[in-house]
């Protein structure tokens, strides 16, 4: 059983935490390889874990060493609006020298993250983000946890951070891929375990576009909670889990091996560019003969649930990118004749307009006008298409909400997320009680896309 750290006041108090934003180093791989220069909080790449209890209040002071403006986002909170770091959004971005002070109460147990929310494709990769656990007041037995932030760089020779980060190719295709995998901040090495022994594992994937399909070398899998929301305890197809950009993932794993071995956690989402990621060590002495028998389910959380009968429907449609710029370019007359090279040069000139669409608009500003209109405390289905040909976790601010169809099949088990990965041409609808008021953000976390207009504006009113 995982105790509460010594820190934890009672339920329900307030806790507040520093996070100072600075340039800074990191060793985020070994030898021979330098460190790499990047930006942090607290100087930890990722930022500090946030730890608090469900209900809690959290006061953070947030100090701003960049030379630049920033914000912080609490990616998945269910909190008021003026709280939620978008900047000109919510709150007047932190400019630099500048602090700004979030104050909230956390509704839900379960894994979420923050991070900046101002030129997010940059400052992300930078290395900006970090774990935030709500404990739930009754946790489920583990013998350990473990919180996994995945991030995901392009390092040059000398291991910094290549800084092409308006690249076009990027931006039009699957965003920013890197070269290089951390697993908080480190590209990990092997973790000990024994037979018998039941992990938790709460993983984060804080990468700007790498979406993960994580096998854990023949252990099952069983995924408790998606972004930070219970589900019923399943395993994944081909026991992999996938997990997209700011999505997280809570995996329990018996250690079901025999001593002396060693199982390989592997990423093969992209099964081309399969790679070992780290691998679980059997030590001599197992914990207990068999797997134990404990309850794997979580306490649901105070969502409200949609009803799907008397919901309001809209619709948003997911255009652009590379392979929707070259049909314009085949039926566009001059720009058909452009070479391959001039192709480069269209994409950045159509990038001041944007690549990405959302119901036709592509934001590249600081987007104010709501594409879609909340009524307030109503239960709302959003049939959303991706009309492109790449993937998209779509991710909307101030709510949970319930993945109800996938491609017209009913979603076998409830499955509650704040951000959905869209696999190309595929058509979800997803519902939710529209009951944070506010202007919120809805938008591709791909960074690469949002930066180049695949995001919007939202109003719960
Ligand atoms: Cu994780 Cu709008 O962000
Ligand atoms: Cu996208």
């Amino acid at each position: 059983m995982l105790p509460r750290p010594a820190t934890s006041a009672p339920a329900g108090a307030t806790r507040t935490f520093r996070l100072k934003v600075a340039p800074g180093r990191s060793r985020l791989i070994s030898a021979p390889y330098g460190e790499t220069e990047t930006w942090s909080y607290n100087g930890m790449v990722p930022g500090p874990e946030i730890r608090v209890g469900q209900g809690d209040r959290l006061r953070i002071v947030v100090d701003n060493g960049l030379p630049e403006e920033t914000t912080v986002h609490w990616h998945g909170l269910r909190i008021p609006n003026a709280m939620d770091g978008v900047p000109h959004l919510n709150q007047p971005p932190i400019r630099p020298g500048e602090r700004f002070v979030y104050e909230f109460e956390v509704p839900d147990a379960g894994t979420f993250w923050y991070h900046p929310h101002t030129r997010s494709n940059v400052q992300v990769e930078r290395g900006l983000s970090g774990a935030l656990v709500v404990e739930e007041p009754e946790p489920i037995r583990v013998d350990r946890e473990l919180v996994w932030v995945i991030d995901d760089w392009r390092l040059d020779r000398s291991a910094a951070i290549s800084a092409d980060f308006d690249n076009p190719h990027d931006m039009s295709h699957a965003g920013r891929l890197g070269n290089t995998v951390t697993v908080n901040g480190r590209v990990p090495e092997d973790i000990a375990v024994r037979a018998g022994e039941r992990v938790r594992v709460r993983i984060v994937n804080a990468a700007n576009a790498r979406i993960l399909g994580l096998e854990f070398g023949g252990h099952e899998p069983w995924v408790v909670a998606l972004d930070g929301q219970p589900t019923a305890p399943h395993r994944p197809a081909d026991d992999t889990v996938v997990i997209g950009p700011a999505g997280r993932a809570d995996v329990v794993l018996d250690m079901t091996g025999a001593r002396g071995t060693r199982a390989v956690v592997v990423d093969r989402f992209y099964p081309d560019f399969a790679y070992e990621l780290m691998g679980f060590v059997y030590d001599d002495t197992p914990l207990r003969t068999n797997s134990p028998d404990w309850p794997m389910e979580l306490a649901a959380n105070p969502v409200p649930e949609p009803d799907l009968a008397s919901a309001i429907r809209h619709e948003v449609i997911l255009n652009g990118g590379m392979m929707g710029a070259m049909v314009m370019a085949e039926m566009g007359g001059s720009m058909g004749e452009q070479s391959a090279g001039g192709m480069m040069g269209m994409m950045e000139m159509m990038r001041g307009r944007g690549i990405w669409f959302i119901n036709g608009k592509a934001s590249t500003g600081h987007v104010m006008d709501p594409m879609l209109i909340f009524e307030r405390n109503r239960s709302h289905v959003v049939e959303m298409t991706n009309a492109t040909a790449f993937h998209h976790p779509m991710h909307l601010h101030g709510h949970s909400f319930r993945v109800v169809s996938r491609n017209g099949v009913a979603a076998p088990i409830p499955e509650w997320r704040d951000t959905v990965l869209m696999a190309p041409r595929e058509k979800i609808e997803i519902a939710f009680v529209a009951d944070n008021p506010g202007d919120w953000m809805f938008h591709c976390h791909v960074l690469e896309h949002q930066a180049a207009g695949m995001m919007g504006v939202v109003r719960v009113a």
